[in-house]
């Protein structure tokens, strides 16, 4: 058995053995006991959201009368000299240090004296790292939803490039990944923009439900101390307290929103990223990647790979992988507040961290890529792409759809069969005739999808527009968010 950690190398001796709870203990912890449960090297960055929720409660504290002038202005000063010691990478951290709450508990009381024993009055760990981490979600949100909005305009410039009138560029659209019918690129960049618009609507909803205060739940109950939970979180910029004093230390739908949120982001990503490595390839060549977004073999001098968009896809794995973690991580859990909790911050960051960087680095590959038009072009003018068009000519007709499709697809089977050119075969077929070869004209069949939402130059002139106005309420949405909250 372990005789735990040497007391003089656990930290200072005001602290007897290093921890803040060694009050009822008569042995040190054991080393595998530090090394498992220890969480500072994950929750560390929540250093200075902490520091914040923890002057708001000192200040609350103060106007409960908990703590007089001088050890108000004691602590605060405490906790801004921890703060810029992080900032300038000077804190060092002690080996009772269990996680940053602590370790910031520690210092400031190191810094001030006896005055930092009263910082944690009438508040637990368990009410404490639940409002710092809301308080991190909610912001890197805001940030989340702000990058989503930065790439579904970038795709939105490149639609303008690609544009609606006549010269528009237009490619196959695809079902199966089979070649189905003509769509303009302006259309299919746009159906990207839509899916991370979508994505905004959910962060920042997501956020709206994270942003409520659990400060002054303490470790499950409340308190007897004359505490203020409406004050603190109109201090930090909270919307609202909690109120339930244990749905507010064991809640953690926050996190597994947002890790929701992530993933779907993610397979967003994937899915693009899937189009671009298929697009870059010599059999599609329908897009040439940026040298500054694509990186070369180390071998094969030839090759230009597109990383980012493979990384997009694959880093979609891990971001599932969290939400799918947690989740397992929650479902067994008894109220209120369990250990099992402290490994909600790991994937959360990782979730946020890889598709912020994922959203900045596909942005910048799709506003830096060559579209090859010509390419695209000559691979949506292949007669068969209009078979649709030929059946709706025989519609318009009076033919119902049915009979128009196997007098068409039997065209096509001809044509693929035999050999021939589409074109002689519906130029002999009495029931279209040389009227219907106007049809299999390039570009004509993407011309002819006029439907609202459809594919064609009017619609998508439409659609431009109310993208431009949806744009335009989501970067109003992130910021009036931001404005509103007071976030140090
Ligand atoms: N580091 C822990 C976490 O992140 C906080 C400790 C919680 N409370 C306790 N009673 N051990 O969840």
């Amino acid at each position: 058995m372990s005789t735990g950690a040497d007391p003089d190398a656990t930290g200072p001796s005001s602290f007897g053995r290093g921890q803040l709870w060694h009050g009822r203990f008569d042995v040190a912890p054991a080393d595998e006991l530090v090394e498992f449960t220890q969480s500072l090297g994950i929750d560390q960055r929540l250093l200075v959201d902490d520091v914040a929720c923890s002057k708001a409660h000192v200040r609350g504290l103060h106007r409960a009368g908990l703590l007089s002038d001088d050890e108000l202005g004691a602590v605060l000063g405490g906790l801004d000299a921890v703060e810029m010691e992080f900032r300038a990478g000077e804190l060092v951290f002690a080996p009772g240090d269990e996680d940053v709450h602590t370790a910031i508990e520690r210092r400031v009381t190191e810094l001030v004296g006896p005055a930092g024993g009263k910082l944690h009055t009438g508040r637990s760990r368990n009410d404490q790292v639940a409002t710092a981490f809301r308080r991190y979600v909610v912001r890197e949100l805001g940030v989340l939803a702000d990058r989503l909005v930065d790439l579904a305009a970038v795709l939105a410039d490149r639609a303008d490039e690609a544009g609606t009138g006549d010269a528009a560029a237009y490619l196959p659209g695809y079902t199966h990944l089979q070649q189905a019918q003509p769509v303009l690129l302006a259309h299919h960049l746009m159906a990207h923009a839509w899916a991370f618009l979508r994505d905004v609507d959910r962060a920042l909803d997501c956020r709206r439900r994270a942003d409520v205060s659990p400060l002054g739940a303490g470790a499950l109950a409340g308190s007897s101390l004359p505490l203020d939970p409406d004050g603190t979180a109109a201090e930090l910029g909270f919307g609202s307290r909690f109120e339930n004093s244990l749905d507010a230390t064991s809640d953690r739908d926050f996190a597994a929103e947002t890790l929701f949120v992530c993933s779907l982001v993610a397979v967003h990503l994937s899915r693009l990223g899937e189009e671009v490595v298929l697009w870059s390839t010599d059999e599609f060549g329908f897009v040439r990647l940026d040298d500054a977004y694509a990186t070369g073999s180390s071998m094969l001098p030839q090759k230009k790979n597109p990383d980012i968009a493979e990384l997009a896809r694959g880093k979609a794995g891990r971001v599932i992988g969290d939400l799918a973690g947690f989740l397992a991580t929650l479902k067994g859990l008894p109220l209120a507040y369990n250990r099992d909790l402290q490994e909600d911050k790991e994937p959360v960051f990782d979730a946020l961290d890889t598709v912020r960087l994922g959203l900045g680095a596909v942005a910048g590959m799709y506003r830096t890529l060559t579209f090859r038009t010509d390419r695209m072009a000559a691979s949506a003018d292949s007669p068969h792409a209009a078979a649709t068009d030929l059946a709706e000519l025989l519609v318009a007709d009076g033919m119902p759809f049915r009979a128009a499709h196997a007098v068409v697809g039997a065209l096509v089977r001809r044509s693929l069969d035999e050999g021939l050119p589409l074109a002689d075969l519906v130029a002999a077929e009495p029931q279209l005739g040389e009227r219907a070869l106007e049809l299999l004209e390039p570009g004509a069949s993407v011309r002819r999808r006029t439907t609202p939402g459809g594919a064609g130059p009017g619609p998508v002139a439409v659609q431009r527009e109310r993208l431009a106005e949806a744009l335009a309420t989501a970067r109003r949405r992130c910021g009036s968010a931001d404005a509103d909250r007071a976030l140090g």
